[in-house]
């Protein structure tokens, strides 16, 4: 049975020695961040004294490939096939009375600071800031729903900022703000690694409900509860939930903060939202998630590589799998291998890469010996099968990432795309090495 609430999640992990449960308090300023970064995120914590506070806190859930397709019952190799079948096949959620995350609630007069530790991360952040709650919206017709992750700045008693960058939500924000009305928004803490997979589907390519997503992922419906004292419904197994309103015509100012690609980002004014009401299990277990870490990274690659591997498949449809690596901040570098057909199948791997995903800068097509999880294999390809001349093509001045300090400079990136595929009919010319017997090295050592 699949595991569909974070604790249970924990309790899994634990038996099976996957889990570092901290008993040394830690200080959520800096010393939390600390020790979730020296694992790169990619390895789950679950703290049990925060400096301050009561409650424990869970991190590092979903930064490693293999224990996120762990987490969903599947093998590695399944995990992105899993994520186009759960987007065309989602799963409804089922609306209860009630569930646990309704089982104790905070309304009235209160400081969120009170309640839950709320971490500081970077050395020139600008506070303290919730950065993994699950933001739960409608959209502006009223039938669907939508989650995402937005950081959250602590204002102060109930308040925070929100960083909102895709334009869907910031339209529908300033739709209600024309109106002079606040936008209703909830936020899930303590959720399993699917529900944060499923939030980075993109709304504007998919428009899809990203908790029916999640349903599908985990194999089966999962329950929600309507809030309290907003028109949504969150998951009734979260551990925390906050409710609240982005309130029009309000800007705080928010920023330097640790940004996902290791660069401080800007300052600048952001809505402000405030919290109606905060509802949370008995012994709620809080989450974080280390901004920058492979935590945050991960779940934004593996939504790109389905929609990657989607796209390519329509020209190259011998396309065998696409790596979008973390140390090309999970969004600028994507490897793709392909069975090579004909001899334009490389260069028009990398050109349909870059037009299914602006973002995309620098793209490498291999063959199907080489593995793309391995960056020093990639390597052996350019090196031993790109002749530069004739294999790599640049294309100045395109569209790029705003997130990205070089796109910066100009306000366009250029992309490069690299064919490391050797030419057709030379299969004896570039076949690797090998050794014709196996062994068991465990019977050497
Ligand atoms: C850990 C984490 C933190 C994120 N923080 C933000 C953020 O502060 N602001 C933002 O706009 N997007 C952030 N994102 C990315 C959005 O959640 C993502 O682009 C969005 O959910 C895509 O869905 P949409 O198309 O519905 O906007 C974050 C993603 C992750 C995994």
């Amino acid at each position: 049975m699949i595991p569909v609430t974070m604790r249970a999640l924990l309790d899994d992990w634990e038996n099976r020695g996957l889990l570092y449960r901290i008993k040394k308090e830690v200080d959520p300023r800096y010393e939390l961040g600390a020790v979730i970064n020296s694992k790169q995120g990619r390895q789950p914590f679950l703290f049990e004294k925060i400096k301050g506070y009561q409650s424990s806190m869970a991190a590092g859930l979903g930064g490693d490939r293999d224990l996120v397709a762990d987490s969903i019952g599947v093998h590695t190799s399944e995990l992105i096939p899993k994520i186009i079948e759960s987007i065309v096949n989602p799963i409804q959620t089922t609306l209860k009375e009630t569930g646990p995350v309704q089982e104790n609630l905070v309304t009235g007069d209160f400081d969120l600071a009170d309640l839950f530790p709320i971490p500081t991360y970077h050395e020139k952040d600008s506070g303290a800031y919730y950065v993994s709650g699950i933001l739960v919206v409608k959209d502006l017709s009223g039938n669907k729903r939508y989650t995402s992750i937005r950081r959250m700045q602590y204002l102060g008693g109930n308040r925070t900022n929100i960083l909102i960058t895709s334009p869907e939500l910031l339209e529908q924000y300033s739709h209600f703000e024309k109106l002079g009305e606040p936008m209703e928004v909830a936020v899930m803490f303590g959720v399993v690694p699917a529900i944060v997979l499923s939030s980075q589907i993109s709304t504007h390519l998919y428009h899809t409900d990203k908790l029916n997503v999640a349903g599908a992922l985990l194999g089966q419906s999962l329950d929600v509860v309507r809030c309290k004292t907003v028109d949504l419904d969150v998951l009734a197994e979260a551990e925390i939930v906050f409710e609240g309103q982005m309130l029009p015509h309000e800007r705080e100012m928010e920023g330097p903060f640790g940004e996902l690609a290791g660069y401080y980002g800007f300052r600048s004014p952001q809505p402000v939202v405030e919290i109606s009401a905060v509802t949370y299990r008995n012994n709620a277990i809080n989450q974080t998630i280390f901004p920058s870490s492979f935590e945050e990274k991960l779940p934004m690659a593996l939504v790109r590589e389905a929609t990657l591997l989607s796209t390519v498949r329509q020209v190259v449809p011998s396309i065998k799998g696409v790596h979008i690596p973390m140390g090309g901040v999970a969004r600028y570098h994507a490897v793709i291998q392909i069975e090579k057909k004909s001899e334009g199948d490389g260069k028009q791997a990398a050109l349909a890469a870059f037009a299914s995903d602006k973002d995309l800068k620098h793209v490498v097509v291999v063959n199907d010996d080489v593995d793309i999880f391995n960056s020093d294999d990639v390597e052996w390809a350019i090196a031993t099968r790109v002749q530069a001349a004739t294999d790599v093509f640049i294309v100045p001045g395109a569209k790029g990432s705003p997130l990205e300090s070089s796109h910066n400079l100009r306000g366009v990136s250029d992309k490069m795309g690299i064919d490391a595929t050797y030419p057709l009919g030379m299969e004896e010319m570039f076949k690797r090495t090998s050794i014709p017997i196996k062994i068991n090295i465990d019977d050497y050592l």
